[in-house]
């Protein structure tokens, strides 16, 4: 069985939107298999986000993810990688329809709610990075 990492972000706890987010991978079928509330270390930001160094967006992205508590989240079921990143929405808000998290939820890109891993071997890596204790 298929597992994936989706993280509420920063804002997401903020705004109150846990429930609501969960509400909907629940609905669609994904079941939970582990989940907590942590405010992310700059080291462990620089790992998950490692792909991205250099980017314009890096800097301001780690200094948001690491401004408050997140709320990550273990997640199973029969293609979750894909389905998460489905009702996730698209990256860029400008192109997140309404109906997905993103679309419903967020108006600035780097502010956009909610991550998922983007394919079975980023879930592995990151769900590693998140949930040592699950190894
Ligand atoms: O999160 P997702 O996999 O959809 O997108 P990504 O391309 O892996 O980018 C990671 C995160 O960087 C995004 O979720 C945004 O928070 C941020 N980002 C940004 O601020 N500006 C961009 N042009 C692209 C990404
Ligand atoms: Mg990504």
């Amino acid at each position: 069985m298929e597992t994936t990492l989706a993280i509420v972000k920063p804002d997401g706890v903020r705004r109150g939107l846990i429930g609501e987010i969960l509400r909907r991978y629940e609905n669609k079928g994904l079941r939970l298999k582990a989940a907590k509330i942590i405010t992310p270390t700059i080291e462990l930001l620089e790992k998950h986000y490692e792909e991205h160094k250099g980017k314009p967006y890096y800097e301001p992205l780690i200094k948001y993810m690491s401004s408050g508590p997140v709320f990550a989240m273990v997640l199973e079921g029969e293609n979750a990688v894909t389905l998460v990143r489905l009702l996730n929405g698209a990256t860029k808000v400008e192109e997140a329809l309404p109906g997905t998290i993103r679309g419903d939820f967020a108006s600035q890109t780097t502010y956009n709610i909610i991550h998922g891993s983007d394919s079975i071997e980023s879930a592995k890596r990151e769900i590693a990075l998140w949930f040592p204790e699950l190894a």
